[in-house]
C-alpha cells in the first residue's frame, strides 16, 4: 500500500509528511492511525524532542476523508476509529508540535493547529473548518478551544457558515507565529522546530502543560466525539456527504432537524 504518511526522525525531529497529494491529503482511517503512532512514539522516545507536521502538494489536508466520512454513515464498518485516537493524543501531547501550512487547511487541518506550539503558515494558507456545512459538529475540543482564541463571533462564522480565513487573518487573530512565501515554508517551519531541539525538553514539556488545561481538552473532545458519531447517522449527514460525491450543494431544506 502506498505510504500517506511519511514518517521521518533526525536531529530530534520527527517529521510527518501527508503525502497523498492527489486527494489534496485527505485523512483516511490509515493515515489517522500513522499519525497516532507517530505521536505515541514522540512521547516515548528520547531520540525525538520536537514533532513537525507538513504536506506534500498545493494542500496541507482537505480533513477527513468524506468517502469514509459517507462509509460510516451508510453504515459500513471502516474499523475502530482513528480519527478519535489521533485527536487524543493531540490533546494529552506534552512534546513541542509544530505545524508547516500550505494551501487548505480543512477540519481537522485546522484543528490540529490548534494543538500545535508553533504553527507557520505559507501566504497560500486557508483554514476551513466547514463542519456544519457537513452537517457534522465541531471537533478535537475546537468548539472551545477556537472560540477561546478567535472570539465567538468568528469562530461561529467558520464553523455555521464555512467562512475560510486566510493567512494574513489568520495571522492576525493569534493563530499562526508567522506567513511566510509557499517556497520558504518548511525551512521556517524547520528553523523553529530546531530551535526548540536545543532547549532543555523537561523545561518545555512542564511549559506545554501549564499552558493547556489537558483534562478540559480531553472532556470536550469526549462530548465533541459522542455527539460527532451520532451527527455522522443523520439524514442531514447523509445528504451533506452525497452531494460531497456528486459534486453539487447539499440541499437541506427538504429535512427536519434528527
Ligand atoms: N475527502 C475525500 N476526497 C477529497 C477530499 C476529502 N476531504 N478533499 C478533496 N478530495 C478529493 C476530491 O474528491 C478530488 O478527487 P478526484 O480527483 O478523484 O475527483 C481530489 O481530492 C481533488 O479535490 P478537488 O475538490 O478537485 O480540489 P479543489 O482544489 O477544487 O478543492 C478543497 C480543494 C479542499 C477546497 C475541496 O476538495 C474540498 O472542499 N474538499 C472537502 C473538504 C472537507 O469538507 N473536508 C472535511 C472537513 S471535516
Amino acid at each position: 500500500m502506498t505510504q500517506h504518511v511519511k514518517t521521518e526522525v533526525a536531529g530530534g525531529i520527527m517529521t510527518m509528511t501527508l503525502a497523498r497529494p492527489e486527494k489534496k491529503n485527505a485523512l483516511s482511517n490509515e493515515m489517522y492511525s500513522a499519525m497516532s503512532e507517530g505521536l505515541e512514539r514522540a512521547e516515548k522516545d528520547p531520540a525525538v524532542r520536537v514533532v513537525l507536521f507538513q504536506g506534500d502538494g498545493d494542500s496541507f489536508t482537505s480533513g477527513n476523508d468524506i468517502t469514509d466520512f459517507s462509509a460510516q454513515a451508510n453504515g459500513s464498518n471502516i474499523g475502530e476509529s482513528q480519527a478519535f485516537r489521533f485527536i487524543r493524543n493531540l490533546g494529552k501531547a506534552t512534546r513541542p508540535l509544530v505545524a508547516a501550512v500550505q494551501g487548505n487547511a480543512v477540519g481537522v487541518g485546522t484543528t490540529m493547529l490548534l494543538h500545535c506550539d508553533l504553527v507557520f503558515l505559507a501566504d497560500t494558507a486557508k483554514l476551513m473548518t466547514p463542519f456544519v456545512n457537513l452537517a457534522l459538529v465541531p471537533e478535537a475540543a475546537s468548539s472551545w478551544l477556537l472560540p477561546a482564541r478567535i472570539g465567538h463571533v468568528r469562530a461561529y462564522a467558520m464553523f455555521a457558515l464555512g467562512q475560510p480565513l486566510d493567512a494574513a487573518a489568520a495571522l492576525a487573530c493569534g493563530l499562526a507565529n508567522a506567513v511566510v512565501p509557499a517556497a520558504d515554508l518548511r525551512a521556517r517551519a524547520w528553523q523553529a522546530a530546531e530551535a526548540l531541539t536545543k532547549r532543555p525538553a523537561g523545561s518545555l514539556s512542564h511549559t506545554k502543560a501549564l499552558m493547556r488545561e489537558m483534562d478540559k481538552i480531553a472532556a470536550q473532545t469526549n462530548r465533541e466525539s459522542a455527539l460527532f458519531a451520532e451527527r455522522l447517522q443523520t439524514g442531514e449527514a447523509r445528504e451533506a456527504f452525497a452531494a460531497f460525491a456528486e459534486r453539487r450543494k447539499p440541499d437541506f431544506t427538504n429535512l427536519t432537524s434528527d
